[in-house]
């Protein structure tokens, strides 16, 4: 059984329409990529994963349940914990008090310090910035925060919304450390969104290539990388016509 199991979903914002159809997987302790130019759905995909939107045909399953009509609550409590774009942690709160949110699915306070100090120990600079506000952070430090914050939700499943988006090339081979860590430290499985193929070929061998709301491509990263499939999404040569 895969852990998560997308059948021809369809989504939309009001009347105007995102998604037409679209099935993807991962199994447990996969990490799998999403591919895709801008405005392809990738983030309404880990949307409606995450329970933010529901979508208006087909189905999800997550551990095989039909999780299609749960709350971002519910969702959040059963183990999916999404990081979303744009690394929005709460800036004028401190680095604790944002782990501290993370962990709004638990109650038990030992549990808490427990994992605090775990993510501290995975992401050793937030330690040194303990007390420091969110918005003090560097783009690079914000976005390790908010994957701790993730954390804190002890994830079975975790939607990495385009993690390295304005990241210098430095911090996205750092990027791709922690990413593989989220499986192998964790135990987490990893549905990463993606606009860097490079990173997402670091840390993931199979993936998806969505466009305009559909999957364009599917299978082995390596192999779209070599048949030019992912360079001719990019540049919309496909789409050119
Ligand atoms: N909250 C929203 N309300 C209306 N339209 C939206 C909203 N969010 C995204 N869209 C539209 O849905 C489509 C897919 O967007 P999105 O999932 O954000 O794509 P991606 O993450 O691949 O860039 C785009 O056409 C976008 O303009
Ligand atoms: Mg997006």
């Amino acid at each position: 059984m895969a852990l998560l199991q997308v059948h021809d979903l369809h989504t939309a914002y009001g009347r105007t329409r995102v998604h037409r159809g679209i099935g993807i997987s991962i199994e447990a302790g996969e990490i799998v990529a999403i591919l895709g130019p801008n405005g392809a759905g990738k983030s309404t995909l880990l949307s409606a994963v995450a329970g933010l939107i529901h979508p208006t045909a087909g189905r999800i399953e997550y551990q095989g349940q039909n999780i299609s009509d749960w709350t971002a609550d519910r969702a959040a409590k059963a183990g999916i914990s999404l990081v979303p774009e744009g690394r929005r942690i709460f800036a004028g709160m401190t680095v604790r008090d944002n782990l501290e949110l993370g962990a709004y699915v638990q109650s038990d306070r030992a549990l808490i310090e427990q994992d605090i100090e775990r993510v501290l120990d995975y992401f050793p600079i937030l330690r040194e910035r303990l007390n420091s506000q969110g918005s003090d952070l560097s783009g690079g430090q914000q976005q390790m925060l908010a994957i701790a914050r993730g954390l804190m939700a002890r994830p079975t499943l975790i939607l990495l919304d385009e993690p390295s988006l304005g990241l210098s090339p430095v911090l996205v081979r750092d990027l791709q450390a922690i990413i593989l860590g989220l499986r192998d430290q964790f135990g987490a499985s990893v549905l990463l969104v993606e606009q860097n193929a490079s990173l997402a070929l670091g840390v993931a061998t199979r993936g998806y290539l969505m466009q305009t709301g559909t999957i364009a491509a599917e299978g082995l990263l390596e192999e779209m990388r070599e048949t030019g499939v992912m360079r001719e999404l990019y540049l919309g040569v496909s789409s050119a016509r």
